[in-house]
């Protein structure tokens, strides 16, 4: 079946022409998705329960905006754009596109989709940040529910482009159509998912390396530095801009991936067949955790963050040209 293109989407308007969203839910992600939506020039209204959640919504806003500067604002970015209400409703009533960032429980999210779907917009599409819910099971029994999506950002969104997009059992694929176009209309890098997998398609494959990181670390391969240094120093250094298709393919030269799996394969298998399934017991979390310690060396955990998020946006500004076909876009 041919795939509707954004323009045919509904009665919606053209992503670009959206200049006002909705978040419910303002911690950890959904502050950073607050300051990212900002810096684009649109202006956002927000819920969340708890009692202080204007002052650090504003406050994360204020911290996080010099990064954006350093980004590049959009025209009409403003942090004073933001607009905290009381109650859920009045966050979203009106709103054509809402991100959810409530906490990671399937029951609380189901509550709060009941109670916002009788004032939801019959035209609008909720993204939900969910980590690891299926959207399959948070759509069920809503007015709206073929509206909705996973829109899965990768932590803190107001830097990394990553947003991973699926919908549901009953979800409209013209919506996954408008939340993949709504997300790269406005800077993202926004990408399919086909099938809902747990853990989407970034999370699983940081999974597979954790594992076997882990496992080198806890038979006494490397340290947990040198493990670190081999990738940073080594495959992470592309990965920033390609991927493992791509590596793998000019890895076979002219010959391409068939080239690169006729020669590699063999020895590929042999290893996948000795890969680590470490148990993540007392103690293993206990080694696991001491040789984190060691290797900060008394390195304060804010200055460390500090650190990386200027790494990172050095790296984004040196990669502002994508590189096809995995490039940024
Ligand atoms: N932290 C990450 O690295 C990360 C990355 C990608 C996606 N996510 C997803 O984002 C979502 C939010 O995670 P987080 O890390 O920001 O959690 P968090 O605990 O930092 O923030 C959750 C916020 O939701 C508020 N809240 C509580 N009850 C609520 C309700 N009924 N409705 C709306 N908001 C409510 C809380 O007051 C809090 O401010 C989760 O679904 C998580 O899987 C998290």
């Amino acid at each position: 079946m041919a795939r509707p293109s954004p323009t045919e989407v509904g009665d919606m308007p053209a992503p670009t022409e959206v200049g006002d969203i909705a978040l419910l839910g303002t911690g950890t992600i959904g502050a950073s998705w607050a300051t990212y939506f900002l810096a684009r020039g649109l202006s956002v209204t927000a819920w969340d329960p708890a009692s202080d959640a204007d002052a650090r919504l504003r406050a994360f806003i204020d911290a996080a905006w010099p990064a954006m500067e350093r980004l590049g604002l959009a025209e009409g970015a403003d942090p004073a754009r933001v607009r905290v209400t009381d109650e859920p409703e009045g966050a979203v009533e009106g709103a054509l596109f809402v991100q959810e960032n409530a906490p990671e429980d399937e029951a609380l999210k189901r509550t709060l989709y009941r109670r916002i779907d009788a004032v939801l917009s019959p035209d609008a599409v909720l993204a939900s940040s969910s980590s690891g819910l299926l959207i399959s099971t948070l759509q069920e029994g809503l007015q709206n529910g073929a509206r909705f999506v996973v829109g899965h950002p990768f932590n803190p969104p107001h830097l990394i482009p990553l947003v991973e997009v699926v919908g549901g059992r009953s979800t409209d694929p013209a919506a996954v159509e408008w939340a993949l176009a709504f997300y790269n209309a406005h800077g993202k890098k926004a990408i399919r998912v086909e099938r809902e997998v747990p853990g989407h398609i970034a999370n699983r494959l940081q999974a597979a390396l954790l594992r076997e990181a882990f496992h080198l670390l806890l038979s006494g391969a490397a340290s947990a530095a040198d493990i670190d240094a081999a990738i940073a120093h080594g495959p992470g250094l592309r990965w920033a801009f390609m991927g493992p298709f791509l590596t793998m393919h000019l890895a076979g030269g002219e010959g391409g991936t068939r080239g690169a799996l006729e020669h590699f394969g063999p020895g590929l298998e042999s290893w996948w067949a000795d890969l680590g399934t470490p148990r993540l017991d007392e103690d293993a979390i206990e080694t696991l955790s001491r040789a984190a310690g060691e290797m900060l060396d008394g390195h304060s955990i804010p200055a460390l963050e500090a650190e990386r998020d200027s790494r990172l946006l050095a790296l984004l500004a040196a990669l502002e040209k994508p590189m096809a076909p995995a490039g940024r876009s």
